[in-house]
């Protein structure tokens, strides 16, 4: 029964263009999530104003964050697909939950750590009270599951804090949100350069973006790093080749990756030719996606459609909470007593 369902909220960064990485690692456990519970995903543009304040390209990048999205196949039918900025509530919360928040657990925030580094020039109040902000979307939905990655854990540890500190001071209102992935399809990325997740790589060319033509992904795979090849039977791989094999795992089929796990192990294999079927079956896999995308994107009426049903519905499930809060803060002066 629909009452029953779980929520589901995840919110995504209008900077960057989706990659590989975001695919496997989140965009993918939306998709599934969709189906089994009821959705909010959130483009975070509010969030974006704590470290990019030019909005000049705010609205393209809302509008690419969308259409990817929306690519993978994120269902605007089947989740609520909105902007941070169209629903009112989110500030008002945020609000409310700043009056919760210590300013000594705020500043030992890893990311406001790394922010405060990377951007002397703009410590701003918001960049401390961004996991503020972040509860705030989370539970003016009253959310239970959040699909993120390790990077959010600890935004999700200050939410379940400030929650657990909402309820005990002003009554039972919120549960507990917790990230969560499905566990078998916790999948490795890497990157192309054999070092790190793909999402990490500060080597653009170890990336595949989802935007990528296909020239592109195909220089990018040919040029990944590859060695003479085993001279031994059945030798361990070393983290590069390993790697390479993670990607073809990901979109060959299971004879291909057989095939060629098979000339590894009796030291056959031609990496060249290992790596060309790699950029065909990358092609195959990208293609539909980015070309998706940008049919998407240059529909601006279907993207102004979908952010209206989107931000309706989270707005539906935004006032009922609000309500809640502001009865249970108190703040409901016209109510009759008790
Ligand atoms: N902070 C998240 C990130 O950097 C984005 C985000 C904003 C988010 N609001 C959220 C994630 C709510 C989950 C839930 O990726």
């Amino acid at each position: 029964m629909d009452m029953q369902k779980k929520i589901v909220m995840s919110g995504i960064r209008p900077t960057g263009f989706l990659h590989l990485g975001n695919y496997f690692g989140a965009v993918k456990n939306y998709v599934r999530m969709q189906e089994e519970f009821e959705c909010y995903f959130m483009v975070a543009d509010l969030h974006s104003l704590t470290t990019h304040p030019d909005t000049k390209e705010l609205k393209t990048n809302v509008h690419r964050v969308l259409s990817e999205n929306i690519a993978c196949g994120l269902d605007p039918d089947k989740a609520s697909l909105y902007c941070q900025s169209h629903v009112y509530e989110t500030s008002e919360l945020y609000l409310y939950l700043n009056m919760l928040a210590y300013i000594g657990e705020l500043e030992k925030t890893v990311t406001f750590k790394d922010k405060v580094r990377q951007h002397p020039e703009n410590i701003n109040a918001g960049l401390l009270t961004y996991p503020v902000l972040q509860t705030a979307d989370i539970i003016l939905h009253r959310a239970s599951y959040v699909p993120v990655g390790k990077d959010q854990e600890q935004h999700l540890e200050m939410a379940r804090n400030f929650v657990n500190r909402f309820n005990h001071r002003y009554g039972d209102v919120f549960p507990e949100p917790h990230a969560f992935n499905y566990g078998d399809e916790l999948v490795k990325v890497p990157g192309l350069d054999g070092t790190g997740k793909m999402s990490k790589s500060e080597n653009q060319l170890a990336t595949l973006y989802l935007s990528d033509d296909d020239e592109l992904i195909r220089k990018k795979v040919m040029k990944a790093k590859t060695d003479n090849g085993p001279t031994e039977p059945n030798s361990p791989k070393p983290d590069y080749i390993d790697n390479i094999f993670g990607l073809m795992k990901l979109v060959s089929s299971a004879e291909v990756v057989n095939k060629f796990e098979r000339d590894y192990s009796n030291c056959t294999i031609r990496y060249g030719n290992m790596k060309k079927q790699l950029a065909e079956d990358m092609v195959t896999f990208i293609s539909p996606i980015r070309e998706k995308a940008e049919a998407i994107r240059n529909d601006e009426q279907y993207l102004k459609e979908v952010m209206e049903m989107g931000a309706e519905k989270a707005r539906k499930s935004a006032k009922a909470t609000m309500e809640l809060v502001r009865q249970a803060m108190g703040l409901n002066y016209f109510a009759p007593n008790p």
